[in-house]
């Protein structure tokens, strides 16, 4: 006859603290990787990646000398988001779009005329990517911008 036909209640072979052992154990590694995985994609490039960009000395962007005053337009340089700006007086720059801190893609925004990563709240200048505000460590990389001929070519500067 088996304990549960006798009546007798049943041990668990877990005993109570074991459970709460495990339960934090598993909220341990929960927490580890919710920080854990942000640092690490700012730390770890991969090679490919930074191959490619670096491969790449230019970007042509046809069409592009039709952007609107005070807006901007996000495009690939080498594989990794990049940002062209056209500011209310005319003026063009270019920049990565790649926040310094955690790397998110950051925006241009035309209200304060900044760039704005929405993450942490980081802000950078939108012409020369200094960082103004918040916990970006280092500024923007920056390209050089040629309008011509009904194109925009941006190049490493
Ligand atoms: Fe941009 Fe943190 S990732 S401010």
């Amino acid at each position: 006859m088996s304990e549960l036909e006798t009546g007798k209640p049943v041990e668990s072979t877990v005993s109570r603290r074991g459970f709460v052992e495990a339960g934090i154990g598993v909220l341990g590694v929960c927490y580890a990787a919710a920080f854990g995985y942000p640092m690490y994609q700012y730390l770890a490039t991969p090679a490919e990646e930074a191959e490619m960009e670096a491969a790449v000395k230019e970007v042509t962007l046809k069409g592009a000398d039709k952007l609107p005053k005070n807006s901007a337009m996000v495009f690939k340089f080498g594989g990794r988001p990049a940002m062209l700006i056209r500011h209310p007086d005319g003026s063009w720059s270019a920049l990565t779009a790649v926040c310094t801190h955690l790397g998110c893609t950051v925006a241009y925004e035309p209200d304060t005329q900044h760039i704005h990563c929405a993450c942490h709240g980081g802000t950078y200048d939108s012409r020369t990517g200094a960082n103004i505000s918040g916990p970006p460590p280092k500024p923007l990389k920056t390209y050089k911008v040629l309008v011509a001929q009904g194109k925009v070519v941006v190049s490493r500067v």
